[in-house]
């Protein structure tokens, strides 16, 4: 049993060079879980900074490179509105990645945002168990991003889907955003075989120093709850985010 550290941080030059690097290791999860299982069942993150991944996923430079007819989308959250909606994390992967490669429409499993939440969850659920069968499912890998709370998927900071420990999703109200969001909770997120965070630019510096810090007794970021238990729990962040990161050696 090696005593390999609880993460690994990968720091790169730019977001170019760290969404390159993203492909590259989604590419080689893709393969590996296509040779050992014939499929690739993957959660993409919401928010902003994954779009630039989907789209460089979608060029012929990668594109090519992974048999979407394996592949298995879901994502880690969504916000309760309709697909076609400006706010739709489903809409922002349709639109750069998911209508632009030859994955079969079966294998593209979205939250259906435009439903009554707790319906909506119940549904999820329902589909998370029909394809992974009983237990907790496994994504061979979760892609994550970092809010400026330090919450995750949709996992804010003093919310009920905090405390969730049976349920693969929830409907969760965010009091901050005055609206529920559709999320995987831990227990689904630490069984995945391998956990990725997208982390880029000065804004997120502050919050990713503190939720790599390894003991701290501020504020319980739910970033820092991410931690699989039989996976790869990996950083990949930018030059610009790392100026609150500790040495290696400090950590
Ligand atoms: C969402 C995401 C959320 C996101 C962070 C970071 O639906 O918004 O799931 O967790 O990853 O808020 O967002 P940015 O990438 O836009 O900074």
């Amino acid at each position: 049993m090696t005593n390999r550290p609880a993460h690994d941080v990968v720091v790169l030059p730019n977001v170019v060079a760290l969404m390159e690097a993203a492909a590259e290791r989604l590419i080689t999860r893709a393969a590996a879980a296509i040779g050992t299982s014939g499929r690739f069942i993957v959660a993409l993150a919401g928010g902003s900074t994954p779009k630039a991944l989907y789209e460089l996923l979608a060029t012929p430079r990668y594109a090519p490179r992974i048999d979407w007819s394996r592949v298995h989308v879901f994502w880690g959250d969504e916000r309760c509105v309709p697909p076609d909606h400006p706010d739709s994390n489903f809409r922002m992967a349709s639109e750069s990645l998911l209508a632009r490669v030859p994955i079969p429409p079966a294998n593209v499993h979205r939250f259906r945002g435009e439903d009554d939440p707790a319906r909506a969850a119940a549904a999820a659920e329902q589909e998370l168990r029909e394809f992974f069968g009983t237990g907790l499912p496994r994504f061979d890998l979760v892609l994550l991003g970092l809010g400026t709370d330090g919450h995750t998927a949709s996992l804010f900071p003093n919310t009920e889907a905090l405390r969730e420990t049976v349920r693969p999703v929830v409907a969760n109200w965010v009091p901050k955003l005055n609206a529920h969001r559709l999320t995987l909770t831990f227990p689904v997120l630490n069984q995945a075989a391998e956990v990725i965070f997208l982390v880029t630019g000065t804004e997120k510096a502050r919050v990713l120093g503190e939720v790599l810090r390894p003991a701290q007794d501020g504020p319980a970021y739910p970033a820092r709850s991410v931690r699989p238990t039989h996976g790869r729990l990996l950083w990949l962040v930018d030059e610009a985010a790392t100026s609150e990161l500790q040495p290696a050696g400090g950590q």
